[in-house]
């Protein structure tokens, strides 16, 4: 059977603006993450509150920790790590014309480091953290002049970091602005539905402009780029309720919510299903034949997309969304996690086929993982078994949409450490392979350990996959377990 590939970029991922803390340091201005008290869900403050606590501003210090964490990552046996820059570090307010020198020696040094310990970086240029400013003078992504402040950033970053990887990405989750559109298009919706949608295409089609100048900028600059586009994909992961043709096509009215984006970026234009999405919501979208030019000249070299769950749709029926995407209704064939998120390991292969049929293009999954309240047993031990099963299971999918024919490039679990829930601003919710005592008061000593999981992913990662072929998730669980105190790799 084929498997993972022998140069298969295994690692985790993380945003600045949930690990980094250090929200005022060195230069660094506000972001948009900056003002979300209790994440970005609830959306922002009007200004920062001087009696609040802001989870973001001091986060899990890994500003001053990165080193001791990226060795724990390298202990896994991570060849690659995805990181995001925090954009107002480099550009405080967006708009300066020279950028921060000691915020761009902060992600040199840390690079730097993530490479001598064998760790490819994967870059996200922009994973909800624009300069608040931008938010506020121009209304964030609705507005072009954001543009070109953007391709300074971006080219700053290439000439200097260019030389460390050639992998990057433009916008986390992209298509998340029908969801939580603070975060992802620094926007605010106002008024009528059809209003807000319009404010919604049109920030995104800037974010699309921009991404093409990204990537026939970064063709210029970096030597063999990959250039990727990074998408949720929650709406593509999305059955209908039943075999009732309305709640089929009204599933694919879901999915192409979310399948506009890669149509757009992949294959470099508006899919015709769209001019009906203008006609009916009266759109009036400022979008030029120069524009479009660019767009099918620069699409993008892979697909990055983060998946966490699957959703059910019934037709009619009113769809609320956060962080791991919609919700519909309930599938009783799939368990939930504690904070109502369905679990679909085959899921995860359905949707890599569906992609991988529609664009041909290399993917990679730069976000899997599950969000569980952690229990510290009285030896400090962490035996987080229904992450390990996640692990294994959403694996042992992967490794069957390989066998389907998928080019999976890439694996980067959310989040190989505990960080703050970028949805409500939660300690609690930790996705981590290694704990960090941090509760959701802000008290805790910070002090990071490592969980049972941690040893499970490192021995899959250890045998390339191999190891989720030659035994069953039970017998991995039951190995792995009591990982915490063996010094050799029980499998
Ligand atoms: C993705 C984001 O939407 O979901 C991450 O890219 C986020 O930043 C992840 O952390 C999980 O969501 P949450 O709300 O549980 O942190």
């Amino acid at each position: 059977m084929k498997t993972f590939r022998d140069d298969f970029l295994w690692g985790g991922a993380i945003a600045a603006n949930q690990t980094e803390g250090a929200w005022d340091t060195d230069g660094k201005g506000p972001n948009i993450a900056d003002v979300c008290e209790n994440g970005i869900i609830s959306g922002p403050d009007e200004t920062i509150k001087p009696t609040a606590y802001y989870p973001s501003h001091d986060a899990i210090d890994f500003y001053h920790r990165y080193p001791d964490d990226l060795k724990l990552m390298s202990g896994m046996g991570f060849n690659a790590f995805r990181l995001s820059i925090s954009w107002a570090r480099i550009f405080p307010t967006g708009e300066e014309l020279e950028p921060n020198e000691s915020g761009l020696k902060y992600y040199d040094d840390m690079l730097q480091q993530m490479i001598r310990l064998g760790m490819k970086p994967i870059i996200t240029i922009s994973h909800y953290e624009t300069p608040l400013n931008l938010a506020k003078k121009y209304g964030g992504w609705e507005s072009k002049q954001l543009i070109p402040l953007y391709l300074r950033y971006a080219k700053v970053l290439f000439d200097r970091f260019g030389k460390y990887t050639k992998y990057w990405m433009t916008f986390n989750e992209i298509n998340g602005i029908h969801l939580i559109p603070w975060a992802a298009g620094a926007i605010t919706l106002t008024g009528s539905e059809d209003h807000q949608l319009n404010q919604i295409y049109q920030a995104s089609h800037n974010m699309f402009v921009a991404t093409a100048k990204t990537i026939q900028m970064a063709r210029e600059i970096i030597p063999d780029e990959q250039i990727g586009i990074m998408l949720t994909m929650s709406n593509a992961a999305a059955y209908p309720a039943t075999p009732k043709p309305e709640d089929v096509f009204q599933t694919l009215e879901y999915q192409r919510r979310t399948f506009l984006y890669g149509d757009v970026e992949l294959r470099g234009h508006y899919p015709a299903y769209f001019n009906r999405i203008v006609e009916e919501h009266h759109l009036s979208l400022d979008i030029t034949d120069e524009e479009l030019d660019l767009i099918s000249r620069y699409t993008a070299d892979y697909l990055a997309f983060s998946y966490y769950r699957t959703t059910t749709f019934a037709s009619g029926m009113k769809i609320l969304g956060d962080t791991g995407g919609l919700t519909g209704i309930k599938n009783p064939y799939l368990p939930t996690s504690a904070w109502g998120w369905q679990i679909d390991p085959a899921g995860l292969r359905y949707v890599l086929n569906i992609l991988s049929d529609r664009y041909e293009k290399p993917m990679m999954i730069v976000e899997n993982g599950l969000g569980v309240i952690d229990e510290v047993d009285e030896d400090g031990h962490i035996h987080d078994e229904e992450r390990m099963r996640y692990l294994a299971d959403h694996l042992k999918a992967v490794q069957e949409a390989i066998a389907d024919g998928c080019d999976v490039i890439g694996y980067t679990w959310w989040a190989p450490i505990d960080v703050i829930s970028a949805g409500t601003g939660e300690m609690k919710k930790r996705y981590g392979f290694i704990y960090v005592d941090k509760q959701n008061d802000g008290s805790g000593s910070l002090n990071r350990s490592l969980k049972d999981s941690y040893f499970l992913y490192k021995s899959i990662i250890k045998s390339n996959g191999e190891n989720l072929l030659r035994y069953t998730t039970d017998e991995l669980v039951a190995k792995y377990l009591t990982a915490n105190d063996v010094e050799t790799d029980p499998l």
